[in-house]
């Protein structure tokens, strides 16, 4: 395992997936980790992340010089690069020279290539003057003269700059030659690697015993089902709640499509009626979205009692957890409450089951190219976030099944030309959203009009954290426009929403 060394940066995820997509499996670990707890561990090598601190601040994380004279290979990057400088007798000043952002950089030799210069992504204020003793500069720029330096013999190396962003080119390559080169490893993870690890893990945990699985629609419960199914098979019973706030062919897409490539035995439940009835009267957000979590625990909690007749009793529920949410659960507290996230996966811990969780190693591109070596339908895997409250938060007003059939009309027509606009892999998600309790006058066939607009909300994002409006081009949105309004007649206007996040969050509610 190649361990981060997460220095309080948001940057320490980024850098374990890019280790990971270098074919090495890496974990991240708090800086205020014990030199022995992480040396116990057998690190293959240590990176170093940056982080927000000044190394001479008060409270700043430091770096154990135990830890790195303790033979295994390190790197440090940015705040990780200077504390090692630090703490091996080097030089770290505030030069007053800020660098944010592309900068120019000499390369002049040894772990980073032959000498060029390069166009890297830097973001620092202090900068290493100095290096220590022993060390090669390999690289310099305006602001910062020790820019990277390398003790080979001792397999130490560190670069002021930020590898693991898209905006250093080359960023990518040079992790990898630390791994190889510079610590002298053969990658070994891969796709398969995971789903053979899991699968046995899968059938060391669950025995023989039965295991329940709610399916949500989405990527993450799909390929935990799958690997679940993969390793024990019908002793998996996957249940899929219908709360009628599903967009146009979901059900049929997990009943047909999900069932097909899998084999998995499924249980529909159909408790929409239930759902509908119990959004009566609702237009507040939070009202709704603990309305829909509510009914959905009950609905899971007579699904499951139905399989546990039917099957014998159920001990375990597969949960869809990822690495990020178990990273974020471990660091994030005091994190605003800004909507109640309702997951279909998330249930309460009162459900006496013990819990599954086959992906909480994993990250979503990875969860991905499992779900695809497992045969689960592109239609499936390559979905965009669709929250679990479903449509019943983007009808702004009172959720009724004639405006639901409203909403899932122009959806569907939307996600129809998106798609054919090639545009489904530049564009994060785009939430349609009908404005039910507003009305405005149009003209059609000579008739007047008065209904309702529907929102487009197409956004960019890395991870939903903060989004850009995109810049969809203006004939797609002149598609998608004049295809809404001519055949659902409800509807007579439909706008686009320029408002990035924040401000503005993804869902309108
Ligand atoms: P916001 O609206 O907070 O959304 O910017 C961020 C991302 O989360 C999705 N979302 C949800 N996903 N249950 C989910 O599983 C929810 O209750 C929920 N609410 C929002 C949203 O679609 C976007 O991708």
């Amino acid at each position: 395992t190649v361990y981060v060394v997460d220095n309080g940066a948001q940057y320490a995820q980024l850098i374990a997936r890019r280790v990971r997509e270098a074919g090495f499996y890496s974990e991240i670990v708090p800086h205020s980790i014990a030199t022995d707890d992480l040396l116990e561990r057998r690190p293959a090598a240590l990176i170093l992340s940056g982080g927000p601190s000044s190394v001479y601040e008060d409270g700043a994380p430091q770096v154990d010089p135990n830890l790195l004279t303790a033979g295994v290979p390190v790197l440090g990057i940015c705040y990780g690069f200077q504390s090692m400088a630090a703490a091996l007798g080097g030089t770290v000043d505030k030069t007053g020279e800020r660098e944010f952002g592309h900068t120019d950089v000499e390369i002049t030799g040894g772990i980073l290539g032959t000498p060029d210069s390069a166009s890297v992504w830097m973001s620092h204020g202090d900068a290493v003057s100095v290096a220590p003793e022993g060390f090669t500069v390999t690289a310099t720029s305006k602001g910062a003269p020790v820019a990277a330096f390398e003790d080979a013999e001792r397999r130490l190396y560190g670069v002021q700059w930020h590898p693991e962003v898209r905006h250093t080119p080359g960023g990518q390559a040079l992790l990898e030659r630390f791994l190889h080169e510079g610590a002298g490893l053969t990658s070994n993870w891969s796709t398969g690697s995971i789903i053979e690890e899991q699968v046995a893990r899968i059938r060391a945990q669950i025995g023989d015993s039965k295991v329940i699985c709610g399916l949500s629609g989405g990527v993450d419960s799909a390929v935990a089902a799958a690997l679940v199914q993969k390793a024990v098979g019908d002793q998996l019973t996957c249940v899929f709640v219908d709360h009628g706030l599903l967009r146009a062919g979901e059900r049929e897409q997990v009943e047909r499509d999900f069932v097909a490539a899998t084999g998995v035995k499924l249980v529909t439940v159909d408790d929409s009626a239930v759902f509908l009835d119990a959004l009566i009267g609702i237009t507040e957000p939070e009202e709704k979205r603990k309305t829909i979590g509510r009914e959905f625990i009950r609905s899971f909690e007579r699904a499951a009692r139905l399989v546990s007749e039917e099957e014998g009793s159920v001990k375990f529920l597969v949960q869809g957890t990822l690495y990020p949410d178990v990273v974020e659960s471990g660091g994030g507290e005091g994190a605003a409450n800004i909507k109640s996230h309702h997951n279909v996966g998330g249930l309460p811990d009162d459900l006496q089951f013990e819990l599954c969780e086959p992906l909480r190693e994993l990250f979503k591109d990875e969860v991905r190219a499992v779900g695809r070596e497992l045969g689960i339908p592109e239609a499936i895997v390559g979905r965009q976030p669709f929250p679990g409250p479903g449509l019943g938060i983007r009808i702004i007003g009172e959720v009724t099944r004639e405006r639901l059939d409203v909403l899932r009309r122009a959806d569907l027509i939307v996600r129809e030309e998106l798609t054919a606009a090639g545009l489904d892999q530049d564009i994060w998600q785009c939430p349609v959203v009908l404005l039910a309790d507003v009305r405005s006058v149009g003209v059609q066939g000579d008739q007047r009009t008065y209904g309702h607009p529907i929102v487009l909300r197409p956004v960019s994002s890395e991870d939903a954290m903060t989004a850009d409006w995109s810049r969809v081009p203006y004939d797609v949105l002149a598609t998608i426009s004049r295809r809404i309004t001519n055949s659902v007649p409800e509807v007579n206007r439909v706008v686009v929403d320029v408002t990035s996040k924040p401000p503005g969050t993804i869902e309108w509610e």
